[in-house]
């Protein structure tokens, strides 16, 4: 690795980013974070004094700090974005502003050996055929305006040659920015707080992942750029892809007497319902390792922690 060589983490202090800056700090890469800090705002507070990190605090809808900031970085890492359905819903015209027009004029500023490592989600893949796998080749079919979005935005970086691209299952585990409405962490919260779950459409199938491994894939990409550029992969733990209800049962083996219920008349609003392979980046070399049961366990100690305060998860 050369350690002499800048990474640009837009919306690097959220959930992943803040993760992700951590640790390309501690391998040694210079990082710069641009993010207006919608969310907690200390998430990155442990890195103030690094020599090799710098926090810009800003919008990536603000061109010409982007235009600045883009310079003299070798990877840029866009991750800032309005992220879920529900807030895009909330704020559908600044959702398409941040999740696609942003990284349009990124992609515009980029300079020919810059090398870009974008991230979407596997919502894009909607609903999925029985018993089948969807893999990169899939056709993609988003059903909620935060999928479309991605799904246009990956489009658009993928036209840029130094591009990868990572269609991430749903984030599990314990961040710096805390987000309980990710479905593993929001079932683990309800159920240790009301020992009760209520599962609509049950039988839904998602594929999910560890904050840790999607902080060790991005590693992995700038370690083997070359060999895996001009590519999309799904990036997910293959040991996980779950029902609700078997994620639900999964749950109940840590906490004693929760009860789970069926809700028959609320109805997803993603429509997530597919099974979703890995095989592609797993033949390159990478594959997710922490489980589903190490992230329950890992959640309901952070949740029953006193520090843990939940404070501006959406
Ligand atoms: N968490 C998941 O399960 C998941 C799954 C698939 C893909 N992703 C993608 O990963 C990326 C990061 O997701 P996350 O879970 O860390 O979400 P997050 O909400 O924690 O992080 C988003 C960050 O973007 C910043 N941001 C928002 N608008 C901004 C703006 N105008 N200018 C600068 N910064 C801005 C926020 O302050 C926040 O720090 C997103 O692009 C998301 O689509 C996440």
């Amino acid at each position: 690795m050369n350690k002499k060589q800048s990474i640009l983490i837009t919306g690097g202090a959220g959930y992943i980013g803040s993760m992700l800056s951590t640790e390309l700090v501690k391998i040694g890469y210079k990082v710069t974070v641009l993010d207006n800090l919608t969310y907690k705002k200390n998430s990155l507070s442990h890195l103030k004094n690094k020599k090799n990190f710098r926090l810009i605090v800003g919008s990536v809808l603000n061109k010409s700090l982007v235009k600045r900031s883009i310079k003299n970085h070798d990877f840029i890492i866009p991750l800032a974005g309005l992220v879920g359905a529900p807030l895009c819903d909330k704020f559908p015209k600044l959702a398409r502003l941040v999740n696609l027009e942003s990284v349009i004029f990124m992609r515009k500023c980029l300079e020919k050996n810059q090398k870009v490592i974008f991230a979407t989600t596997n919502s894009g893949y909607g609903v999925g055929k029985k018993n089948k796998f969807c893999t990169e080749r899939s056709k993609l079919n988003p059903i909620s305006l935060y999928g479309r979005t991605k799904v246009q935005a990956e489009k658009e970086v993928m036209k840029f040659k130094n591009s990868i691209s990572f269609r991430l299952a749903t984030v599990f585990g314990k961040s710096f920015r805390m987000r309980t409405d990710l479905l593993v962490n929001n079932f683990v919260w309800e159920a240790m707080k009301t020992k009760k779950l209520t599962l609509f459409e049950p039988h839904f199938r998602r594929n999910y992942i560890h904050v840790k491994d999607i902080v060790k894939v991005f590693v992995f990409a700038i370690n083997n750029f070359y060999k895996m550029r001009s590519n999309v992969y799904n990036v997910g733990l293959s040991s996980a892809n779950l029902t609700k209800l078997s994620l639900a049962k999964k749950i109940k083996k840590q906490i004693k007497g929760l009860r789970i219920q069926i809700n028959n008349n609320q109805k997803d609003p993603d429509k997530r319902d597919y099974f979703v392979s890995n095989k592609k980046i797993e033949k390159k070399g990478f594959k997710a390792k922490f489980t589903i049961e190490n992230g329950i366990t890992e959640l309901l100690k952070t949740y029953k922690s006193d520090k843990f305060k939940i404070l501006n998860n959406y």
